[in-house]
């Protein structure tokens, strides 16, 4: 379902960390172009920037030059409210530690970026309800975060990622705290995800993701460079 809408561009992207007096390129001349629909594998050991390219694309950081626009607005030029406005309507994320708040049920952790939507209570509890079944835990609606399994956890974590119906779902090491059977799993919403034309993109080094059975495109990154494949 891929079709020609442009959803993410990077273009030359620097990002240089200033470290006791030294300068630290962790990202150097990142160029990338991401179709809707596309399904993207971030593939590279620890420490070649995967999470720091992931941030920039959400406009959780702003790079040391160059730009990253999504559906052509450049959430990495925009005023750090503009930018979470921007990520509060494109774009879902998933992270390796799941970030949930313990204390919360999981249907109030689904709840949280619809918050602030000013939309009714009912449309609210609708789109929750959609998210949850979608991410296969809406049995799990009442319990508390801290009682859920590893694989519960994530589930959790995709529903409040799709719940504001994002086209751009980011997942950073989505599997790395999985057991194989749960990462299995992982795959088969992504997979759902895909179909539904959502664009992703994923930072993994899971061998997993090197044979998906959905079209996936493999961008290798070493040492803060994206290297032909
Ligand atoms: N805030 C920061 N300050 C200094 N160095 C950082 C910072 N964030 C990341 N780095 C460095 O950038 C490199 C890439 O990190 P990261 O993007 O987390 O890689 P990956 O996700 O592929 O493991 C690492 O060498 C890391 O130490
Ligand atoms: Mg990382």
């Amino acid at each position: 379902m891929m079709s020609d809408v442009m959803m993410i561009q990077i273009e030359n992207l620097y990002r240089t960390f200033h470290h006791a007096g030294n300068e630290v390129p962790v990202l150097k001349d990142i160029n990338l172009n991401i179709q809707e629909g596309e399904c993207v594998i971030l593939k590279g050991v620890s420490g070649s920037g995967k999470t720091s390219l992931l941030s920039l694309i959400a406009g959780l950081d702003k790079p040391s030059s160059g730009k990253v626009l999504i559906e052509g607005e450049p959430i990495s030029k925009l005023p750090d409210l503009f930018a979470s406005e921007l990520r509060a309507k494109k774009i879902g994320m998933i992270f390796q530690h799941f970030n949930l708040f313990d204390h919360l049920s999981v249907e109030e952790n689904v709840t949280i970026p619809l918050i602030p939507s000013g939309l009714q209570m009912n449309e609210i509890e609708l789109k929750v309800d959609n998210a949850l079944t979608l991410a296969n835990i809406a049995h799990k609606k009442e319990a508390e975060a801290s009682r859920l399994s590893g694989g519960e956890k994530q589930r959790t974590a995709i529903a409040r990622a799709l719940v504001a119906n994002p086209n751009i779902i980011l997942c950073d090491e989505p599997t790395a705290n999985l057991d194989r059977d749960n990462s299995l799993l992982f795959i088969e919403i992504l997979k759902e995800l895909h179909a539904l034309g959502k664009t992703i993109v994923i930072a993994t080094h899971d061998p997993l993701f090197d044979t998906l059975s959905f079209k996936s495109t493999i961008i290798p990154m070493v040492d803060g460079q994206i290297v032909e494949s």
